[in-house]
Protein backbone atom coordinates (compact mmCIF):
# COMPACT_ATOMS: atom_id res chain seq x y z
CA UNK A 1 0.00 0.00 0.00
CA UNK A 2 2.93 2.11 0.47
CA UNK A 3 3.82 2.83 -3.62
CA UNK A 4 -0.24 3.70 -3.63
CA UNK A 5 0.10 6.21 -0.77
CA UNK A 6 2.95 7.78 -2.55
CA UNK A 7 1.65 7.86 -5.26
CA UNK A 8 -1.52 9.34 -4.54
CA UNK A 9 -0.62 11.84 -1.91
CA UNK A 10 0.89 14.18 -4.00
CA UNK A 11 -1.59 14.52 -7.66
CA UNK A 12 -0.28 11.83 -10.10
CA UNK A 13 -0.66 14.68 -12.36
CA UNK A 14 1.38 17.32 -11.55
CA UNK A 15 4.50 15.70 -11.00
CA UNK A 16 7.22 15.33 -13.97
CA UNK A 17 6.69 12.82 -16.92
CA UNK A 18 9.96 11.17 -15.56
CA UNK A 19 8.97 10.36 -12.66
CA UNK A 20 5.21 8.95 -13.83
CA UNK A 21 7.05 6.87 -15.61
CA UNK A 22 9.30 5.60 -12.84
CA UNK A 23 6.29 5.59 -10.46
CA UNK A 24 4.32 3.20 -13.13
CA UNK A 25 7.60 1.29 -13.51
CA UNK A 26 7.06 0.48 -9.76
CA UNK A 27 3.75 -0.19 -10.23
CA UNK A 28 4.60 -3.19 -12.97
CA UNK A 29 7.46 -4.61 -10.92
CA UNK A 30 5.47 -4.78 -7.60
CA UNK A 31 2.31 -6.09 -9.96
CA UNK A 32 0.11 -3.66 -7.97
CA UNK A 33 -2.64 -4.65 -10.36
CA UNK A 34 -3.16 -8.31 -9.81
CA UNK A 35 -6.03 -8.59 -12.06
CA UNK A 36 -5.09 -8.40 -15.95
CA UNK A 37 -8.09 -6.90 -16.88
CA UNK A 38 -10.12 -7.66 -20.26
CA UNK A 39 -12.36 -3.92 -21.23
CA UNK A 40 -15.05 -3.64 -23.86
CA UNK A 41 -15.36 -0.31 -25.26
CA UNK A 42 -18.90 -0.27 -26.28
CA UNK A 43 -21.99 1.88 -25.94
CA UNK A 44 -25.15 2.01 -28.99
CA UNK A 45 -24.11 4.54 -30.45
CA UNK A 46 -22.22 5.09 -33.78
CA UNK A 47 -18.95 7.38 -33.96
CA UNK A 48 -19.10 8.00 -30.13
CA UNK A 49 -15.01 7.52 -30.22
CA UNK A 50 -14.84 4.05 -29.23
CA UNK A 51 -12.21 2.98 -31.58
CA UNK A 52 -10.18 6.00 -31.43
CA UNK A 53 -10.22 5.61 -27.38
CA UNK A 54 -9.07 2.15 -28.04
CA UNK A 55 -6.25 2.73 -30.26
CA UNK A 56 -4.85 5.59 -27.83
CA UNK A 57 -5.84 4.60 -24.54
CA UNK A 58 -3.55 1.23 -25.55
CA UNK A 59 -1.12 3.30 -26.87
CA UNK A 60 -0.93 5.63 -23.74
CA UNK A 61 -0.64 2.39 -21.23
CA UNK A 62 2.03 0.72 -23.67
CA UNK A 63 3.82 4.11 -22.99
CA UNK A 64 3.32 3.49 -19.24
CA UNK A 65 4.82 0.17 -19.51
CA UNK A 66 1.95 -2.28 -19.88
CA UNK A 67 1.63 -4.99 -22.40
CA UNK A 68 -1.96 -4.49 -24.51
CA UNK A 69 -3.60 -6.43 -27.07
CA UNK A 70 -6.21 -4.64 -29.09
CA UNK A 71 -9.21 -6.78 -30.59
CA UNK A 72 -11.74 -5.70 -33.23
CA UNK A 73 -14.93 -6.83 -33.23
CA UNK A 74 -16.12 -4.43 -35.52
CA UNK A 75 -16.85 -5.46 -39.41
CA UNK A 76 -16.27 -1.98 -40.04
CA UNK A 77 -13.14 -2.56 -39.10
CA UNK A 78 -11.52 0.78 -38.20
CA UNK A 79 -9.39 -0.36 -35.76
CA UNK A 80 -8.03 -2.49 -37.53
CA UNK A 81 -7.54 0.08 -41.05
CA UNK A 82 -6.40 2.76 -38.36
CA UNK A 83 -3.07 0.71 -37.12
CA UNK A 84 -2.07 0.68 -40.38
CA UNK A 85 -3.62 -2.92 -42.11
CA UNK A 86 -4.96 -1.69 -45.01
CA UNK A 87 -5.71 -5.19 -47.04
CA UNK A 88 -8.32 -7.06 -46.16
CA UNK A 89 -6.97 -9.86 -43.49
CA UNK A 90 -7.24 -13.56 -43.61
CA UNK A 91 -7.51 -15.29 -41.26
CA UNK A 92 -9.08 -12.47 -39.06
CA UNK A 93 -11.34 -12.80 -36.00
CA UNK A 94 -14.23 -13.73 -38.64
CA UNK A 95 -12.02 -17.24 -39.48
CA UNK A 96 -11.35 -17.38 -35.64
CA UNK A 97 -14.62 -17.27 -34.81
CA UNK A 98 -16.12 -19.76 -37.03
CA UNK A 99 -13.03 -22.63 -36.19
CA UNK A 100 -14.03 -22.08 -32.80
CA UNK A 101 -17.91 -22.37 -33.06
CA UNK A 102 -17.60 -25.59 -35.76
CA UNK A 103 -15.22 -27.66 -32.88
CA UNK A 104 -12.18 -26.59 -33.66
CA UNK A 105 -9.65 -24.73 -31.94
CA UNK A 106 -8.75 -21.43 -33.27
CA UNK A 107 -5.03 -19.92 -32.40
CA UNK A 108 -6.00 -16.08 -32.14
CA UNK A 109 -2.24 -15.81 -31.38
CA UNK A 110 -1.44 -16.54 -34.81
CA UNK A 111 -3.70 -13.67 -36.23
CA UNK A 112 -1.89 -11.05 -33.97
CA UNK A 113 0.38 -8.32 -35.66
CA UNK A 114 1.47 -5.14 -34.71
CA UNK A 115 2.47 -2.68 -37.77
CA UNK A 116 1.73 0.25 -35.57
CA UNK A 117 3.51 -1.19 -32.49
CA UNK A 118 0.77 -2.05 -31.30
CA UNK A 119 -0.34 -6.00 -31.01
CA UNK A 120 -3.64 -6.17 -32.23
CA UNK A 121 -6.21 -9.35 -33.70
CA UNK A 122 -8.00 -7.52 -36.72
CA UNK A 123 -11.25 -7.93 -38.30
CA UNK A 124 -12.02 -7.69 -41.90
CA UNK A 125 -15.98 -6.92 -43.26
CA UNK A 126 -16.62 -11.00 -43.95
CA UNK A 127 -17.49 -10.56 -39.46
CA UNK A 128 -20.66 -8.59 -40.70
CA UNK A 129 -21.94 -12.42 -41.87
CA UNK A 130 -21.04 -14.15 -38.20
CA UNK A 131 -23.79 -12.19 -36.42
CA UNK A 132 -25.87 -14.73 -38.59
CA UNK A 133 -23.83 -17.56 -38.87
CA UNK A 134 -23.24 -17.62 -34.94
CA UNK A 135 -27.19 -18.09 -34.49
CA UNK A 136 -27.01 -21.60 -35.15
CA UNK A 137 -23.43 -22.50 -32.87
CA UNK A 138 -24.13 -23.98 -29.08
CA UNK A 139 -22.30 -21.90 -26.71
CA UNK A 140 -21.82 -18.94 -29.47
CA UNK A 141 -21.99 -16.17 -26.75
CA UNK A 142 -18.52 -17.40 -25.44
CA UNK A 143 -16.65 -18.24 -28.36
CA UNK A 144 -14.27 -15.29 -27.99
CA UNK A 145 -14.06 -15.65 -24.21
CA UNK A 146 -12.68 -19.14 -24.85
CA UNK A 147 -9.99 -18.00 -27.24
CA UNK A 148 -8.86 -15.03 -25.69
CA UNK A 149 -8.42 -17.22 -22.24
CA UNK A 150 -4.53 -18.62 -23.46
CA UNK A 151 -3.80 -15.03 -23.95
CA UNK A 152 -4.69 -13.05 -21.03
CA UNK A 153 -1.38 -14.17 -18.97
CA UNK A 154 0.36 -12.75 -22.04
CA UNK A 155 -1.19 -9.62 -21.58
CA UNK A 156 -1.78 -6.59 -18.70
CA UNK A 157 -4.36 -5.26 -20.44
CA UNK A 158 -7.06 -6.84 -23.47
CA UNK A 159 -9.04 -3.94 -25.06
CA UNK A 160 -11.65 -5.07 -27.23
CA UNK A 161 -13.44 -2.46 -29.58
CA UNK A 162 -17.01 -3.78 -30.38
CA UNK A 163 -19.30 -2.45 -32.83
CA UNK A 164 -22.67 0.26 -31.71
CA UNK A 165 -25.14 -2.43 -31.53
CA UNK A 166 -26.23 -5.37 -29.08
CA UNK A 167 -25.51 -8.18 -31.30
CA UNK A 168 -24.20 -11.59 -31.07
CA UNK A 169 -20.30 -9.66 -31.81
CA UNK A 170 -20.73 -7.21 -28.75
CA UNK A 171 -22.37 -9.91 -26.74
CA UNK A 172 -19.16 -12.23 -26.92
CA UNK A 173 -16.88 -9.11 -26.23
CA UNK A 174 -18.91 -8.55 -23.14
CA UNK A 175 -19.15 -11.90 -22.13
CA UNK A 176 -14.70 -12.18 -22.65
CA UNK A 177 -14.76 -9.41 -20.57
CA UNK A 178 -14.05 -8.30 -16.78
CA UNK A 179 -15.19 -4.40 -17.27
CA UNK A 180 -16.98 -2.10 -19.84
CA UNK A 181 -15.81 0.96 -20.83
CA UNK A 182 -18.32 3.31 -22.34
CA UNK A 183 -16.63 6.61 -24.74
CA UNK A 184 -19.54 9.10 -25.32
CA UNK A 185 -20.59 12.13 -26.45
CA UNK A 186 -21.76 15.07 -24.00
CA UNK A 187 -25.16 15.03 -26.14
CA UNK A 188 -28.72 13.65 -25.77
CA UNK A 189 -28.46 10.87 -28.56
CA UNK A 190 -24.97 9.75 -26.80
CA UNK A 191 -26.97 9.74 -23.77
CA UNK A 192 -29.74 7.87 -24.83
CA UNK A 193 -27.22 5.24 -26.25
CA UNK A 194 -26.12 4.85 -22.95
CA UNK A 195 -29.11 4.05 -21.30
CA UNK A 196 -29.80 1.12 -24.19
CA UNK A 197 -26.40 -0.02 -23.11
CA UNK A 198 -27.63 -0.01 -19.55
CA UNK A 199 -30.61 -1.81 -20.05
CA UNK A 200 -29.02 -5.05 -21.85
CA UNK A 201 -26.11 -4.95 -19.09
CA UNK A 202 -27.95 -5.49 -16.66
CA UNK A 203 -29.72 -8.33 -18.45
CA UNK A 204 -26.58 -9.42 -19.42
CA UNK A 205 -25.61 -9.60 -16.29
CA UNK A 206 -28.35 -11.97 -14.74
CA UNK A 207 -28.22 -14.47 -18.27
CA UNK A 208 -24.74 -13.99 -19.02
CA UNK A 209 -22.05 -12.94 -17.00
CA UNK A 210 -22.72 -11.08 -13.16
CA UNK A 211 -19.63 -10.94 -12.66
CA UNK A 212 -19.44 -7.98 -15.30
CA UNK A 213 -18.75 -4.35 -14.13
CA UNK A 214 -18.91 -0.83 -15.89
CA UNK A 215 -15.40 0.62 -15.68
CA UNK A 216 -16.21 3.55 -16.45
CA UNK A 217 -17.93 6.27 -18.93
CA UNK A 218 -15.53 8.54 -20.63
CA UNK A 219 -16.73 11.63 -22.34
CA UNK A 220 -15.10 12.40 -25.74
CA UNK A 221 -15.02 15.19 -28.42
CA UNK A 222 -15.55 17.35 -25.06
CA UNK A 223 -15.63 21.25 -25.71
CA UNK A 224 -16.28 23.18 -22.32
CA UNK A 225 -17.74 26.20 -24.38
CA UNK A 226 -20.25 24.21 -25.39
CA UNK A 227 -23.26 24.72 -22.94
CA UNK A 228 -25.04 21.33 -23.83
CA UNK A 229 -21.71 19.91 -23.02
CA UNK A 230 -21.05 21.47 -19.84
CA UNK A 231 -24.96 20.48 -18.95
CA UNK A 232 -24.71 16.46 -20.01
CA UNK A 233 -21.72 16.04 -18.21
CA UNK A 234 -23.21 17.24 -14.78
CA UNK A 235 -25.98 14.87 -15.15
CA UNK A 236 -23.97 12.07 -16.07
CA UNK A 237 -21.85 13.00 -13.15
CA UNK A 238 -24.93 12.98 -10.82
CA UNK A 239 -26.27 9.98 -11.96
CA UNK A 240 -23.25 8.06 -12.26
CA UNK A 241 -20.63 9.32 -9.85
CA UNK A 242 -17.35 8.06 -9.92
CA UNK A 243 -17.82 5.99 -13.06
CA UNK A 244 -18.16 9.21 -14.97
CA UNK A 245 -14.32 9.45 -15.41
CA UNK A 246 -12.80 13.22 -14.49
CA UNK A 247 -10.82 13.31 -17.54
CA UNK A 248 -12.72 14.28 -20.79
CA UNK A 249 -10.90 13.78 -24.10
CA UNK A 250 -11.24 17.48 -25.92
CA UNK A 251 -12.54 17.33 -29.43
CA UNK A 252 -8.84 17.23 -31.39
CA UNK A 253 -8.84 17.38 -34.94
CA UNK A 254 -5.01 15.40 -35.06
CA UNK A 255 -7.32 12.78 -33.45
CA UNK A 256 -8.71 12.22 -36.72
CA UNK A 257 -5.11 12.88 -38.75
CA UNK A 258 -3.60 9.94 -36.77
CA UNK A 259 -5.98 8.02 -37.40
CA UNK A 260 -5.98 8.17 -41.63
CA UNK A 261 -1.69 7.89 -40.86
CA UNK A 262 -2.25 4.30 -39.39
CA UNK A 263 -0.70 5.86 -36.26
CA UNK A 264 -1.53 6.28 -32.58
CA UNK A 265 -1.53 10.01 -31.45
CA UNK A 266 2.08 9.62 -29.59
CA UNK A 267 3.10 8.56 -32.71
CA UNK A 268 1.97 11.49 -34.98
CA UNK A 269 1.67 14.36 -32.87
CA UNK A 270 3.18 14.19 -28.72
CA UNK A 271 2.60 17.38 -27.74
CA UNK A 272 -1.54 17.67 -28.79
CA UNK A 273 -4.06 18.05 -26.74
CA UNK A 274 -5.70 14.42 -27.44
CA UNK A 275 -2.18 12.92 -26.23
CA UNK A 276 -2.49 14.88 -23.29
CA UNK A 277 -5.94 13.55 -23.14
CA UNK A 278 -5.66 9.69 -23.21
CA UNK A 279 -2.46 9.96 -21.20
CA UNK A 280 -4.42 11.12 -17.90
CA UNK A 281 -7.13 8.59 -19.05
CA UNK A 282 -4.82 5.95 -19.21
CA UNK A 283 -3.30 7.29 -15.59
CA UNK A 284 -7.12 7.48 -14.24
CA UNK A 285 -7.92 4.01 -15.22
CA UNK A 286 -4.98 2.41 -13.56
CA UNK A 287 -6.00 4.41 -10.54
CA UNK A 288 -9.40 3.29 -10.46
CA UNK A 289 -7.97 -0.51 -11.01
CA UNK A 290 -5.85 -0.64 -8.24
CA UNK A 291 -8.25 0.75 -5.71
CA UNK A 292 -10.73 -1.58 -7.03
CA UNK A 293 -7.80 -4.15 -6.33
CA UNK A 294 -7.58 -3.07 -3.29
CA UNK A 295 -10.70 -2.91 -2.57
CA UNK A 296 -10.07 0.59 -0.97
CA UNK A 297 -11.98 3.81 -1.69
CA UNK A 298 -10.28 6.47 -3.66
CA UNK A 299 -8.36 8.94 -1.07
CA UNK A 300 -10.51 12.30 -0.71
CA UNK A 301 -7.34 13.81 -2.76
CA UNK A 302 -7.94 12.29 -5.85
CA UNK A 303 -11.36 12.26 -5.79
CA UNK A 304 -11.74 15.14 -7.87
N1 LIG B 1 -11.72 13.63 -29.45
C1 LIG B 1 -11.93 13.67 -30.77
N2 LIG B 1 -11.76 14.84 -31.45
C2 LIG B 1 -11.98 14.89 -32.79
N3 LIG B 1 -12.34 13.84 -33.53
C3 LIG B 1 -12.52 12.67 -32.92
C4 LIG B 1 -12.32 12.51 -31.52
N4 LIG B 1 -12.57 11.22 -31.19
C5 LIG B 1 -12.91 10.61 -32.33
N5 LIG B 1 -12.89 11.45 -33.39
C6 LIG B 1 -13.22 11.17 -34.78
O1 LIG B 1 -14.61 10.89 -34.83
C7 LIG B 1 -14.89 9.84 -35.74
C8 LIG B 1 -15.62 8.71 -35.00
O2 LIG B 1 -14.76 8.22 -33.98
P1 LIG B 1 -14.60 6.65 -33.73
O3 LIG B 1 -14.39 5.93 -35.03
O4 LIG B 1 -13.60 6.47 -32.68
O5 LIG B 1 -16.04 6.33 -33.16
P2 LIG B 1 -16.69 4.88 -32.92
O6 LIG B 1 -17.53 5.00 -31.71
O7 LIG B 1 -15.66 3.84 -32.95
O8 LIG B 1 -17.62 4.76 -34.21
P3 LIG B 1 -18.43 3.42 -34.66
O9 LIG B 1 -19.57 3.30 -33.72
O10 LIG B 1 -18.85 3.70 -36.07
O11 LIG B 1 -17.47 2.27 -34.56
C9 LIG B 1 -13.54 9.41 -36.31
O12 LIG B 1 -13.36 10.05 -37.54
C10 LIG B 1 -12.54 9.91 -35.30
O13 LIG B 1 -11.28 10.20 -35.87
MG1 LIG C 1 -15.54 2.09 -34.07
Amino acid sequence: MEIIKEIYSTSIYKITHKKKIQLHQTINQKNIITAMPTIALTIQKGGSGKTTTAINLAAALQILGKKVLLVDMDPQANLTHSLGITDEPEPSIYHMLKDEGDGGEADLKSIISAPSGIPIVPASIELAGAELELVRIYGREHLLKRMLEPLTKDYDFILIDCPPSIGMLTVNALVASDYVLLPMQAEFLHYKGLKSFMHHFKKLRKSLKPELEILGIVITKYDHRKNMHRDTYERLKKEYDDKLFDTTIRSNIDLAKAQEKGKDIFQFSNRCNGAADYMAMAEEMIQKLIFKDADMALPSSVEN
